[in-house]
Formats: structure tokens, sequence, C-alpha cells
């Protein structure tokens, strides 16, 4: 069965669906997913959801467009809700030059803070890179010390050579969506340059649907069309690829059964 290592389900297009989508997971060949936050409310509604359900769980942290909004209290209350087993990482955070919705220097402060937050709480960090992949080797490998309990490159857009320089840092990669558009190209060179075993699948839905599906609203089911593309470009059986991605999934964030 196959975890959806991305979604949010904290996000009011699929809040109310929520029961449905977790009650259809085993029928949707689905193992697990892991609830991710971007800002105060929806880490709190990711744990909150993450402690109802027992196939979901959470990750909490301030996403790059609203790092203005981080401060100590703000840190506080993740260490906080980061005291539920249910929550097994910090995220997410990390850069996005693409849009610059908080000035880029306030995005590296946040982006710091977190890492070594993570750190202290004996988490892995699930990061958010946009056009931003050459500060964030620098600010990873400043950090590196923090950086003991796992890295994840979520909906990894970066180059090849990319994932060498962050494969020095023992990170995991996770691809959703993007990998079945016409565009791919790009991604699917990087899709195969990662280590087999720090690979992941992901959906980041509502966003990144799929083909067929693009411009609808996306679902954590759907990441079986992630993992056909990924069989299909790895040449590789689809029970590989499920037990491969579940296992790396599970070693990466330690707190998940
Ligand atoms: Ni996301």
């Amino acid at each position: 069965m196959l975890i959806d290592s991305h979604c949010h389900l904290n996000d009011e297009r699929l809040l109310p669906e929520a029961d449905n989508i977790i009650s259809d997971f085993v029928a949707d060949g689905l193992e697990s997913a892991i609830c991710v936050g971007y800002d105060m409310p929806s880490s709190e509604k990711a744990a909150e959801l993450a402690d109802k359900y027992e196939k979901l769980y959470a990750v909490v942290g301030i996403h790059p467009h609203d790092a203005t909004t981080a401060d100590y209290d703000k840190y506080e209350r993740i260490a906080t809700l980061s005291s539920s087993p249910k929550v097994v990482g910090i995220g997410e955070i990390g850069l996005d030059y693409h849009y610059d919705l908080s000035p880029r220097a306030i995005q590296k402060g946040a982006f710091r803070e977190q890492i070594e937050l993570a750190d202290t709480l004996g988490l892995p960090v699930v990061l958010h890179i946009r056009e931003a992949y050459e500060d964030a080797r620098q600010i990873l490998f400043e950090a590196r010390r923090y950086l003991n309990n796992g890295v994840l490159l979520h909906c990894y857009s970066g180059s090849k050579e990319f994932v060498k320089v962050f494969s020095e840092l023992d990170a995991y990669f996770a691809f959703g969506g993007a990998i079945t558009f016409n565009n791919a190209k790009h991604n699917l060179e990087a899709m195969k340059a990662v280590p087999l075993d720090r690979l992941l699948l992901e959906t980041d839905c509502p966003y990144m649907t799929p083909v067929p599906y693009r411009g609808k609203t996306n679902y954590p089911r759907l990441v079986n069309l992630v993992a056909d593309k990924a069989c299909e470009v790895l040449e590789l059986p689809r029970e590989e690829i499920e037990r491969i991605t579940t296992e790396n999934t599970k070693r990466l964030f330690i707190r998940m059964k």
C-alpha cells in the first residue's frame, strides 16, 4: 500500500470531505497520509486531524509564504503541538522565490530558526524550496549540525545535479503530480538520479493534480497515478515502488507506524 507523504486535508477545499477521504484509504490502496501545515491555523488543524484519525499523521510549521508571521510564541506553540506522537515532522519550511510573498531575508531567518527547532524536538524537516535551490543549499550546509533527524525535499523541482548535492546531507526527495505533466522532462531526470532508498511519493493535494485530472481538485487517492508514472520512468514493478516508497517514508518519519 502507498503513503501520501504530503497532503493538505487541512485545506478548506478538502476539510469538509476529510471523513470520507480517510475512510476510503484502504479501498484506494493507501496505508496512511501525512497532513502538512503551512501557518499556525493549518498546523493546528493538521495536528487535530492526526489526533482524530489513526491513518493520518501531521507535520507542523510555517511556510516561507508566511515567514513574516513567524516568531518565538509560534515556535513554542509548534513545540507544544509536536508533543503529540502523531506529529511526525516540522514543515513545510523553506524558501519560495517564485512568489516572494515574504521578503527573502525574513524567509531565510524563519527557515534557519525552524531547522534548529526541529533539531531540538528531534524531528525531521519537510522542505518547500521553489526557485531557491542555491540559497537553500547554503543554508542547509551551514545548518548541517542541526539536520540529524532527516531532511525531505517535498515536491522536488530541482536539477539532477542538486540531487547529488542534497544527497550529501542524506536527504529524501518526494515527487508528486508534476511528474505526470507534459513538461516533466527535467523532473523525471531528477527522479532517476534519486537513490531508490531516498524516494517518496506525494500528492500535495488539493494542488498539483496529476494528468488526466489537471485543473480539478487533487485527492490523496491520486497518489496512485504518481506511483504509476514512477513505475514507468524507473522501470520497476508496481509492488516494488509501493514497498520502497512506503519503507522510505517510515524510515524518515520514525514516529509513523
Ligand atoms: Ni504542500
